[in-house]
Formats: structure tokens, C-alpha cells, sequence
């Protein structure tokens, strides 16, 4: 049975005055620092400076992070049910038959070349934009409105600039060997592309995951009031501090703004 078998049933409605305005954010989560990480060219250290910093800004403790807000939640069960699998999948990779997903990022560094201990042990220095956010991210996760943190981890975190395209249906993510064979680390950077086993469990997972984010958070904050502002205020916020830790992190690999 695919991992995705579950939550593609209930259709979105994107129509919603709350979806628009929360598409409307992630249509913005892209950086100008973007592109050269999809070009040959980079140095390892700015290689390096880039995945020490998203390892421990989000991918170690992302588990954690959803652990957070599930203990949030009150007795819904589609809510709980939703993020209790998405725990499972990233502490453990069991529902797309791989590894815990932080695990699956340390094997893609080992691909490229960086021991373990360059992320497990070696002290992080972060950009202090990089704590800023990751802080942000410890408080609303941990903090009512639980509509608030979940939305932040699931729908902000976990998504992309793609966001309006996949859920419409009309941009396609790349899966399987073919995510794998075309990705930049792999054609440019020389990771093998057995190491790339993340790629390949977010392939399989994520668009059940991406339904799941969406439902969760429509299905339990109504358009109008309090609750819909604080949750669009509190994503768009998250965008600010997230352009604001990339582009510490592209000062640390030495980029500068085209
Ligand atoms: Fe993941």
C-alpha cells in the first residue's frame, strides 16, 4: 500500500478567503540565494554553511517540532491522526519504508562528502537571523492557538513556493529516480545518488502530507476573525524571519544579492 493512500479523498476548498491569503505567503517563499544552490559553482564551505545551518535551524528537531504542537491539540481526531502520522513518517521514515528523515539528511552530507560529526557534534554557529527563526519556531509551536502552530510547521515549514501550483495540480514535484537523477547535489556536486534517499521518502509522502497541512488548518479556522488573522499574521511573519535567516546564511557562503 503507497504511504499516500490516505489523505487525497476530501478536496480542497482553495477558493476560501483563508487559503487565498495564506497562498498568497508561500507564493513568497523563495530567495534571491536560491538559484546557485541549484548551479554548479558553490564552494564546500558555502556548501557546508548552507546544510549546517538548515540542519539545525529545522531538519534535526522537526519531529520535536510537530511533537509540540500536538500536544496542543484537543480531542480531534482527524487533527491528531494527521500529525501523529507525519511525526511517525519524520522520526522513523517506516510509512515510506525508509530512515528518520534527519538520519536520511545526514546520509545525503555523507554523500557529498561531510562527516557526521561536521553536523552531530561539531558546535553550530549560527547566523543570528538563523536563531531568530529558529526560535520563533520553538515558540509558536509550543503556544495556543494550536490552529497556529500547525499551521506554521505544516503548511509554512513544510511547504513550498510550489504551494498553489501542486495543490492545483498544475506543477508537478518530481519523484523517484527521476528527483533523484536531476537533483543539483547529484548533477553538480557529485553526491551519490544512493545517498539521496530523502529526496526520494519526501516523493512518496509529501503529497499526502501537503492535503493533510491544508485540512487541518481549513477545517478548523474559520475565514473571518481573530483566529484567521493570527494565523495568516504569524505565517507571514515566519516569511519575514525565514528572508531574513537566508540571507544571513548567503552572507555566511559568501553570495552576494544579484
Ligand atoms: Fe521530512
Amino acid at each position: 500500500m503507497s504511504p499516500s493512500h490516505r489523505s487525497e479523498g476530501a478536496s480542497l476548498d482553495l477558493d476560501r478567503p483563508l487559503a487565498q491569503r495564506l497562498l498568497g505567503v508561500m507564493d513568497r517563499k523563495h530567495h534571491w540565494a536560491y538559484p546557485s544552490l541549484t548551479r554548479p559553482g558553490l564552494s564546500r564551505d558555502a556548501l557546508y554553511q548552507h546544510f549546517r545551518h538548515e540542519y539545525e535551524v529545522y531538519v534535526r528537531d522537526f519531529p520535536v517540532l510537530l511533537a509540540r504542537a500536538l500536544g496542543l491539540c484537543p480531542p480531534l481526531d482527524d487533527v491528531r491522526r494527521a500529525l501523529a502520522e507525519n511525526i511517525y513518517e519524520e522520526q522513523t521514515g517506516a510509512l515510506s519504508k525508509s530512515a528518520p528523515h534527519p538520519e536520511l539528511f545526514l546520509v545525503m552530507m555523507a554523500g557529498l562528502g561531510f562527516t557526521r560529526d561536521a553536523f552531530v557534534t561539531a558546535p553550530a554557529t549560527l547566523h543570528p537571523a538563523a536563531t531568530a527563526y529558529r526560535q520563533f519556531l520553538l515558540d509558536v509551536s509550543a503556544r495556543h492557538p494550536w490552529q497556529v502552530a500547525v499551521a506554521l510547521l505544516t503548511v509554512w515549514v513544510e511547504g513550498s513556493v510550489n504551494e498553489r501550483g501542486e495543490l492545483t495540480g498544475t506543477f508537478t514535484r518530481k519523484r523517484g529516480e527521476e528527483a533523484i537523477r536531476t537533483h543539483p547535489m547529484v548533477l553538480h556536486y557529485g553526491c551519490p545518488a544512493e545517498s539521496m534517499a530523502l529526496v526520494k521518502a519526501h516523493g512518496e509522502i509529501e503529497g499526502s502530507h501537503r492535503h493533510d497541512a491544508w485540512q487541518m488548518v481549513l477545517d478548523h479556522v474559520p475565514d473571518e476573525g481573530p483566529l484567521a488573522d493570527e494565523v495568516v499574521t504569524t505565517v507571514e511573519r515566519g516569511l519575514q524571519l525565514w528572508l531574513a535567516y537566508r540571507d544571513g546564511v548567503a552572507e555566511r557562503m559568501g553570495l552576494q544579492r544579484p
